[in-house]
């Protein structure tokens, strides 16, 4: 039976690997499970003779391929893959997937959470802000984007959406305002929220274009990727917009100059906590393995994403 490396440097929550457990033990296949590991190595050692590997922001680029010469299949738990090289994936005959939809509504909580947060002024007991009566708009509109504007609807927020790839009809139907144009993003929202991919596309196109846009006091709270932002443009827009803040899932790569400069007007989580529910790992996690079991069984690639 396949063999398959669960490898998580940070972990799923431990509801959730007996579950993923379960789902291998009743298919019969071998487990292996690598977690909290440091160093790539250790992860190349362990999938040297894996068929099928679990990940989630873990990092799986040429040396994992040309390590793991066995390796049919890789799921990455979650809906972000910049962290898989997919071209050598390709080269190599391996069939990456994602688990699209699985962690999302841990996501938008968290991405409500924060702005309510930054609206509170970090709950440093001066009189803060509510969402309700507020401009919300959101930089795309898949599962994460949609499941945000459903809270924040719910919150008496008036809610907006640029997705290029997602018709107007989409998003009307479930009560959110189309825009445009990108820019109409920036103009628009007083809270402005960011569920764009890193991709060649996305990296650094928040840009000082974008970013001049803003209200003067907008918060942008981004739990999409750090490398969406040019942060030369971030530290610009704090800057010269006094009230603007900027809150994220992750720090940024300036984020020692941010905390000096802005303290009061930034804020991260200590790691990247979007996805870190018992429920999305499970969610995650448990498609994960039957994606692997159909894929053996059936053949069934649905997930595919280097098609
Ligand atoms: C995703 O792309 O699914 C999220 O960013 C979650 O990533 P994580 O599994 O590393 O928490």
């Amino acid at each position: 039976m396949p063999k398959v490396l669960i490898a998580t440097e940070k972990p799923f929550a431990k509801e959730a690997v007996q579950k993923i457990k379960s789902e291998f033990d009743a298919a019969g296949y071998q487990q292996v499970w690598l977690e909290n590991y440091t160093d790539p190595e250790e992860l190349r050692k362990a999938a040297a003779d894996a068929e099928a590997l679990i990940v989630r922001s873990d990092i799986v680029d040429e040396a994992l391929f040309n390590a793991a010469p066995k390796l049919k299949i890789v799921v990455r738990a979650g809906a972000g893959y910049d962290n898989i090289d997919l071209a050598a994936a390709t080269a190599h005959n391996v069939i990456v997937m994602n688990t699209p939809g699985q962690n999302s509504n841990a996501v938008a909580e968290l991405a409500l959470g924060l702005m309510i947060y930054m609206a509170r002024g970090k709950f440093n007991g001066k009189s803060g802000t509510e969402l309700a009566g507020k401009k919300l708009a959101l930089f795309g509109f898949g599962y994460v984007g949609s499941r945000l504007a459903k809270m924040a609807k719910g919150m008496d927020m008036e809610v907006y959406a640029y997705d290029p790839y997602i018709s107007s009809e989409i998003m009307i139907q479930q009560g959110v305002t189309p825009l445009n144009k990108v820019e109409d993003i920036f103009t628009t929202g007083d809270y402005i929220s960011l569920h764009i991919p890193a991709t060649a596309e996305t990296k650094k196109s928040v840009n000082w274009n974008l970013l001049k846009l803003v209200k003067d006091n907008c918060i942008l709270v981004n739990t999409a990727r750090k490398e969406v932002i040019d942060e030369d443009a971030l530290i610009q827009a704090l800057q010269e917009k006094n009230k603007f803040r900027y809150v994220s899932d992750i720090a940024p790569d300036c984020s020692e100059k941010l905390m000096a400069e802005f303290a009061e007007r930034v804020f991260w989580t200590p790691k990247k906590m979007g996805a870190q529910t018992e429920e999305a790992n499970t969610n995650a996690g448990v498609a994960a393995a039957r994606q692997i079991i159909a894929f053996f069984e059936k053949g069934d690639t649905t997930f595919q994403v280097n098609k």
